[in-house]
Parts: structure tokens; sequence; C-alpha cells
């Protein structure tokens, strides 16, 4: 059998977290990224972890004629669908990019894969299926979907829906989407990390660059929710954690003999409010991050975290490293990528 993997958008943060645990997992990983939302230098940092050059075809997702040519060459044993635009503010003001981008792309993939027919094939999808999970604060995958209000959270449901419906119309299919938390961290050796182009939309690459004094101060946005300590909980998960998961998705439908579509939360199934996650910063870092709280942020859902079993019994997998970890780790990218200046 190929190890051959491909990776589509295998240069942007959880992509490229997921080239290094494929290595290290036997696998042979082969990039699909036309770099529009990474940067080349991802490539170098996977040269230095790996010590050897990744397969790269640098073209963008939604050349369907090339990606079937490509196939129709090299035999691969799965591909990992990471490639689209994920900045939620983004896509309200400009919805026609994420919809051109995201579910093109994903159709252009998923035709090249049936078209070969028999390629286990995993889905990045993401928690925001769930929306404000109706005072329901752990989710599992039988938590009912919420269509989300941005269109970048729509690009996951109606994707989710797309490779439902593929699969209904060709049960030989092996396929699975996992549903992401909130990934954060870095890869240990600062080689590769989260690479938010232009102003962070997230909260931890927002509070190592205030950190870092590329900001004057953290906005908390909205600190009077009914939770914990009145500021919004998710479910973190190390980048590493969630790069694992992906081999252990794509082993998992190696082994199936019949066709199949999965649906798996991959979190660490423990929430964590926004102050504690710079309390935890702090601490573990001995840095003080300079913040306010500000307005809430519209959309905002008050607390989610995953159910995790599913992931445990279907994939034998569960989320190894911690909040610490991860905040250990995105400080050494953030001063390593800063030390680059
Ligand atoms: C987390 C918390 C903010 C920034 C989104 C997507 C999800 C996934 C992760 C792609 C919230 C608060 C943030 C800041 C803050 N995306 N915050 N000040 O919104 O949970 O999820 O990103 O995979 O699909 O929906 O993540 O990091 O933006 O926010 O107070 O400067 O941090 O209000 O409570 P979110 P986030």
């Amino acid at each position: 059998m190929s190890m051959k993997v491909l990776v589509t958008g295998g240069a942007g943060y959880i992509g490229s977290h997921t080239i290094v645990e494929l290595n290290k997992a036997g696998y042979e990983p082969v990039i699909l990224d036309d770099f529009r939302n990474s940067k080349p230098s991802v490539i170098d940092g996977l040269q230095k972890i790996l010590g050897k050059e990744t397969e790269l075809l640098n073209f963008d997702v939604c050349d369907t004629e090339r990606i079937a040519q490509y196939l129709s060459k090299e035999e691969v044993c799965g591909i990992i669908h990471f490639a689209a635009y994920k900045a939620v503010g983004e896509s309200v003001v400009n919805p026609l990019k994420y919809y051109q981008n995201n579910i093109e792309g994903l159709v252009s993939i998923l035709k090249a894969v049936s078209k070969e027919a028999d390629i286990p094939f995993v889905f990045s999808s993401s928690c925001t299926v769930y929306g404000e999970p109706k005072g329901q604060k752990e989710v599992s995958e039988q938590t009912a979907k919420t269509i989300p209000t941005a269109p970048y959270g729509f690009t996951k449901w109606l994707g989710e829906q797309i490779i439902e419906d593929l699969y209904h119309s060709n049960h030989e299919l092996r396929m699975m989407s996992l549903r992401y938390f909130n990934p954060i961290g870095a890869h240990e050796s600062a080689f590769i990390g989260e690479l938010p182009i232009g102003k962070p939309n997230n909260l931890l690459p927002f509070i190592t660059q205030t950190a870092a004094g590329v900001h004057e101060k953290l906005t908390i946005f909205g600190n009077t929710y009914p939770t914990v300590d009145g500021t919004c909980v998710r479910d973190y998960i190390h980048v590493v954690d969630l790069a694992a998961a992906h081999v252990k998705a794509l082993e998992f439908l190696l082994g199936q003999r019949m066709g199949c579509n999965e649906i798996v939360n991959i979190g660490t199934g423990k929430g964590s409010s926004v102050l504690e996650v710079v309390d935890a910063f702090e601490k573990v870092n001995e840095v003080t991050v300079n913040y306010e709280f500000g307005p809430k942020r519209p959309g905002d859902v008050i607390e989610i975290y995953a159910n995790v079993d599913y992931a445990k019994s279907l994939l034998g997998w569960q989320a190894k490293k911690t909040i610490n970890d991860a905040v250990r780790d995105a400080w050494r990218w953030e001063k390593s990528i800063r030390s680059k200046e």
C-alpha cells in the first residue's frame, strides 16, 4: 500500500502540524497548498523538524483537473482536507470569498476522490456547527447542529452536508469529519506554529502578541457572562494533539472494509475561560499580559466544550497535552517569530 497522504492546506497551522504527525507515524505526506493563507516559510520549518523535504503541489485546491491528474499517476492512501479560510469576522464582511474557496475547494477535492472512488477522506470541520448549544455546555456528536450565523461556520455546516450527501450516493466511500474545538499552541521546536496573517482573530495569538509588545493590550470581550468568572468558556486543544487525531482518523478509515461516514468531536473534554487562559499564560511564562474588559463580541458562544467519548471509543484517541503545555509552546513560538524580525 502506498503511504502517500495528500494534505490540502498542508502549509497551514493545523495542516503543517499534521504533516509532522503523519511523518512520525510512517506516512509520506504530500502538501497541496497555493499559500493564499499560509507562508512558504512553513515549508522551511517542516524541513528543519523532519530533516527532509516534503513533496509540495503548489496549486489551487479548486483545480480539480490537476488534482485528478496527480491522483491518476500517483497512488495515495488517504486525503486530509484542511484548505479553507477560517476567520469568522472576515467571512461576515466578505462572504463570497468564503463560499468560493471553502465550498468550491471541498467539491473540487471530493470530485477527484469520488473519481478514484476508494481513497479515505478526512474533512476539517469545526465545533462552530453546534452554534450556541442551548444551555448544553458539553456537546456530543448527537447534539443538534445549529446553522451558524457567520459564513465561515456555515461553510463547515454545509461541508458536512455535502459529504453526507456524497456518501449516500456511494456507500463505498470512507469519510470522516473532525469537529475541532479551539486549536492553540505550537510544535515544541518553534519551527512551526500559528501564523495569523494580519491582526489575529483568535485569543491565543492575540495574547502572545500583546505579551510580545505588538499590541498595547488585550481586550477581553465581555466579563459578565453566566460562567465561572464572567468570561466565555471554550475547549482549547493543543494543535499537536489535534494533528495526532488526524492520523488516528486516517488509520481508522484505512482499517474499514466497508464504506462509512463518521463525525467526531476533537477537543480535550474540558472548558477553560478566557481569564483562565490568560492566567495560565502569565503563570507558565512568567510574563504579564496587559488586558482590559471590553464589550461582548457579537455571535460569541457563552460556553462550549466537547464530549470526547466517541473519539476515545472509535479512534482510540484522547488529548495528552494540557493548556499549560499549549501556552508555553505558543509563547516559545511567538518569541521565535519576533527574534527573526
Ligand atoms: C475565543 C474566546 C472571544 C480574542 C473561532 C471559530 C472556530 C475556530 C476557532 C477555526 C471568545 C475571546 C478572543 C480577543 C477575546 N476557528 N477573545 N479577545 O470564537 O471560540 O472560535 O476560532 O478553526 O471555528 O469559530 O475562538 O479565539 O476567536 O475566541 O476576549 O482578542 O476568546 O470572545 O470568548 P472562537 P476565538
